[in-house]
């Protein structure tokens, strides 16, 4: 033993080993220093309002963490599940999933249960992609899609959905445009796929009919396999309609559609997920579940089959959709109050505010993370620091060359309880003497 307690195997001193890192991490941005660990509570004020990150800050409903306990009671929900996932939770989903998709779905061939959204989109890219498959996705994009794509050797292809006029008032998600002689030319013989979120991170915007229709014929035209973020499919506002692309004529036979337990039923640490598709999508992606995962986690899996089994009898969705519009416009008073511009989101759980008019001392000091980057990191920076709520820099979400676009916008989450939306509100009131 040496004096600082480190064994000397045979008297050799240890070195450390050089291992040379899979060039993928670098590729897919996984080693960068990401949005989350700079805007992370370590680095923030202690009594910092957490609006930066999306999960809530309330927990599940009392009868669906029930469902938990009872399973963790039983022998067979504390081990394996069929990589499928279980039965009960598969047969929860076609009952909910029949009406909104308006088909019999079959439970053994055309339903995945994955350990959330995230682990079921990398099963569809490892299914599907291979070495130099393009893969088109909407700027700003959820940021996982990009490290999953490169890790399964894909190429990410960025269309930007193009935000409002900077003099517009009052403008919705609705006011997101996409130019769709740009997507068509971002299309080429290699790509395969395209991701379409709606209702979309961060923007909130839910797609029109019109809109998922003129994708949709891109889609045909380019035989592409698209893969639909559906996420936040419980969170649509103003009576706004979420269409799932998959209802659309022809389009069910070359869409898997992407759900998330962690958003319906505010319970995002579960992971429990599930792909929706057809038989030659989901036996694939089935095939490399299984070999990424096996399975999800058994008892979070009965919990979110009784959160589907009882949605429907409960209202649970239409009352929360309730309580997320009431959250939403508290947000968006307080940005009312102030004067300043922002996205009105019919759906998801984000407000864009423009943060253009914003202006912060010249002196103000900026750690070495978020100089160099978009203006829109600072801008978080310095409301962060000097008013105590965390919001996303909206840059982030967009590739290099789009930075611009990105840059006028924050991103506030609003899954949060109402008192901590009103005192993140009072608090970010200290804003007015900052605006030009
Ligand atoms: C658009 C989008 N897709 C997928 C996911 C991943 O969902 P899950 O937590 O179920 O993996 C998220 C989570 O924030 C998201 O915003």
């Amino acid at each position: 033993m040496t004096a600082n307690g480190s064994a000397h195997v045979n008297g050799i001193k240890p070195t450390t080993p050089n291992f040379q890192l899979a060039s993928r991490l670098k590729e897919g941005r996984a080693l960068a220093q990401d949005v989350w660990s700079i805007f992370n509570a370590a680095n923030l004020p202690a009594d910092c309002i957490n609006l930066g990150q999306g999960y809530m800050n309330f927990p599940p409903p009392q009868w669906v963490k029930d469902a938990a306990d009872e399973a963790l009671n039983t022998t067979v929900g504390n081990h394996y599940s069929h990589p499928k996932g279980r039965i009960r939770l598969r047969q929860a989903i076609k009952k909910r999933y029949d009406k909104i998709l308006g088909r019999d779905l079959d439970v053994e061939t055309e339903i995945q249960v994955t350990s959330g959204a995230n682990e079921g989109q990398y099963s569809v890219f490892t299914a599907f992609l291979d070495s130099g498959d393009e893969v088109i996705m909407f700027e700003p994009y959820f940021d996982q899609y990009l490290p999953s794509v490169v890790f399964n050797e894909g190429k990410p292809v960025y269309v930007p959905l193009h935000p409002p006029p900077a003099d517009m008032l009052n403008t919705t998600s609705n006011d997101w445009t996409i130019d769709f002689e740009e997507l068509r030319r971002a299309c080429t013989p290699r790509t395969k796929m395209i991701i379409v979120n709606t209702p979309h991170n961060p923007v909130g915007k839910v797609f029109t009919r019109e809109e998922l229709e003129k994708i949709a014929d891109i889609a045909k035209e380019f035989n592409l396999l698209v893969m639909s973020d559906e996420v936040y499919d419980c969170l649509v506002f103003d009576g706004k309609e979420h269409i799932p692309i998959a209802t659309l004529p022809g389009m069910w036979e070359r869409t898997v559609s992407v759900y998330s337990c962690g958003k319906a039923f505010a319970a995002t640490g579960w992971r429990v997920g599930y792909l929706i598709g057809p038989e030659h999508i989901i036996a694939p992606t089935l095939a490399a579940c299984t070999r990424i995962v096996f399975c999800s986690n058994s008892p979070l899996q009965e919990a979110a089959a009784a959160g589907l089994e009882q949605a429907e009898e409960r209202h649970f969705f239409e009352k929360q959709n309730k309580e997320y519009e009431e959250r939403r416009n508290v947000l968006v008073e307080g940005f009312d109050r102030l004067g300043l511009k922002y996205t009105l989101p019919q759906g998801s759980y984000f407000v864009l505010l423009d943060i253009s008019s914003l202006h912060w001392p010249e002196d103000f000091p900026f750690p070495k993370s978020v100089q160099g980057r978009g203006r829109d990191f600072r801008a978080c920076w310095f409301i962060a620091m000097e008013l105590g709520v965390s919001s996303i820099p909206v840059s982030e979400f967009y590739c290099e060359e789009h930075t611009e676009i990105g840059e006028r916008f924050a991103r506030f989450s609003f899954c949060k309880d109402l008192d901590t939306l009103k005192q993140a509100v009072e608090r970010l009131q200290g804003l007015k003497k900052f605006l030009l």
